[in-house]
């Protein structure tokens, strides 16, 4: 069965066409001295606590606004009101429910330069990352409001004997928590809110720490587009807190999660250890994503795709390529046109067009890259390092390096940046390979180039992960194109922008009825 094509996924803006890069420059730079300022949204109202600035990756003495987390108190006022608001919001027709997910879209795209804007100045995207979270968010709306009216517009009949009827539909569950990451500020964050909203149930939206502008900001065109102020609270405030306060009551049906894995864990404990609801977990976490080149790819077609997997993002993708398997025979030449392209790539200012790699999230993040960088460096196996430009000493940057490593179990955890490891292997040893990349647990991305059609079969169907992806790159997932979601230590399986994803977020209903 092919789902689709009922819907057509967001053009954005194009930046390879010349005549689209002025005006589009011009909208975003009205924004980019703007001062945000969020705060928890709470039955529509938006309540001041105590105030702490922001400060932009690119420039950590530029400041671009001021955040306001809720207390305890106040996070358990909002699921109080989200608990209290979820049956009547559950009645709503799912028609009306997706009309406002499609209106959410049209207002998302018509406030793009100013949420582009906010994802370069809170999140340290570049243009083009922030062209493709505006149009993943609104992918995400337009998907899932289709995808509601499939699943919840309609009863499935079921056999019975005479005189009886039996239906079975889908409902809301209750109050979800939704817990975002920080590296897809808001099309992650715009993506599990939605389909939890248009499943039925109603919403407390935890975003993450680092990037709560983005989400204030879409959260107020949410409600601007008609998510009524009583079925999604936003609740900024430390994961620990929302963790401790939040997930422990018995009020939360369900949870939607992305971010580390064990953050996921942590989280699976904490319901776990209720005395009350049986309430699903939807994780969405890390990987050690690998590729397998083996002789008969093309060294340029591999080092192109190499180059985006790794770098695109400064590496901050959960889906980004870490492990570069390459069959010993190409390895030279591969990594010779490697080190080459990895000189010419341009590490700045996310706002300028030209950049190709922005900072890292924050100092800390730097911090922690710029160690494993460091013991990498003193193995003396590096292979090749971007320049770092003068100029860019307050921001978070960090050059893309790659360096050899001998077995994927040397890294110790996901480095979740500019830094790609690359392994020679024989090609007799390619069961090995899988075997180790299987081995390590996580499940999320695999990439493969070989021009051998048997041999990429061969590798994709061994391969325990979500999403492989053959003679390509391996980022940038397209809503209802390439559901997206790993398995083991990478999630728990549902495919966000995929055809079974909302079912994760209702629950089961069989009507019998004796007429
Ligand atoms: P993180 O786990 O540190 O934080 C994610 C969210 O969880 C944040 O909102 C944080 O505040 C919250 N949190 C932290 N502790 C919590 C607790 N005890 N209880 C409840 N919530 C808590 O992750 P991050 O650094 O924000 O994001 C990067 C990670 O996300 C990487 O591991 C990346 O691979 C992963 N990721 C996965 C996907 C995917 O689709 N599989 C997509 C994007 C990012
Ligand atoms: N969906 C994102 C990607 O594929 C994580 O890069």
């Amino acid at each position: 069965h092919i789902y689709g094509p009922d819907r057509v996924n967001s053009a954005g803006t194009n930046l390879h066409i010349n005549s689209q890069i002025e005006p589009f420059m011009q909208n975003v730079q009205q924004y980019l001295d703007n001062q945000w300022h969020a705060k928890p949204i709470i039955d529509g109202k938006e309540i001041t606590t105590n105030e702490e600035a922001v400060f932009c990756p690119y420039d950590n003495t530029h400041q671009i606004g001021t955040v306001h987390k809720v207390s305890e108190e106040l996070a358990l006022e909002a699921l109080t009101i989200a608990h209290k608001n979820f049956i009547a919001w559950d009645m709503t027709p799912v028609e009306q429910r997706a009309q406002i997910l499609e209106k959410i879209a049209d207002v998302f795209e018509e406030n793009e330069a100013e949420l582009i804007a906010l994802c370069s100045r809170d999140g340290g995207k570049t243009m083009q990352d922030g062209i493709d979270e505006v149009r993943e968010a609104v992918d995400f709306c337009r998907y899932y409001a289709n995808n509601a009216r499939k699943d919840f517009g309609q009863e499935i009949t079921l056999p019975g004997p005479t005189g009886e009827s039996n239906h079975l539909y889908l409902q809301g569950r209750g109050v979800f928590a939704c817990i975002s990451p920080w590296n897809f500020p808001l099309a992650i964050f715009t993506g599990q809110v939605v389909a939890a909203l248009v499943a039925g149930n109603t919403v407390l939206a935890k975003p993450a720490d680092q990037t709560t502008l983005v989400a204030y900001r879409a959260v107020q065109l949410m409600h601007q587009a008609g998510v009524p102020t009583s079925v999604l609270q936003f609740v900024p405030c430390r994961g620990s807190t929302f963790g401790k306060v939040v997930l422990s009551d018995i009020r939360i049906a369900g949870v939607a999660f992305t971010g580390s894995t064990s953050t996921a864990q942590t989280i699976n404990r904490t319901l776990a250890t209720r005395d009350g609801m049986l309430s699903p977990l939807i994780a969405e976490t890390g990987g050690q994503n690998a590729m397998i080149v083996d002789s008969s790819a093309l060294p340029e077609q591999v080092v192109a795709d190499v180059i985006q997997s790794a770098f695109t993002s400064a590496g901050q993708r959960c889906s980004a390529l870490r492990v570069l398997y390459v069959q010993e025979d190409v390895a030279d030449r591969i990594l010779e046109v490697l080190s080459g392209a990895m000189q010419e790539l341009k590490l700045g200012d996310p706002t300028d067009l030209s950049t190709d790699v922005g900072p890292v999230i924050d100092a800390v993040a730097r911090e922690e890259l710029a160690g494993h960088v460091e013991q990498l460096r003193a193995t003396g196996n590096l292979i090749a390092e971007t320049p770092m430009p003068a100029g860019l000493e307050k921001g978070c940057f960090l050059a893309p390096t790659a360096f050899f490593i001998n077995h994927i179990n040397d890294l110790t955890q996901e480095w979740f940046g500019p830094i790609l490891h690359v392994i020679k292997y024989k090609s007799k040893e390619l069961d090995q390979v899988i075997d180790q990349i299987n081995g390590y647990g996580f499940g999320l991305t695999l990439g493969i180039h070989s021009r051998n059609e048997s041999t990429a079969t061969y590798i994709d169907k061994r391969a325990r992960v979500g999403n492989v992806y053959i003679n390509r790159n391996m980022i940038g997932a397209t809503v209802g194109v390439q559901p997206f979601g790993g398995q083991g230590l990478s999630g728990t399986g549902p495919k966000a922008g995929g055809p079974f994803y909302l079912h994760r977020f209702a629950t089961e209903h069989t009507r019998t009825n004796n007429t």
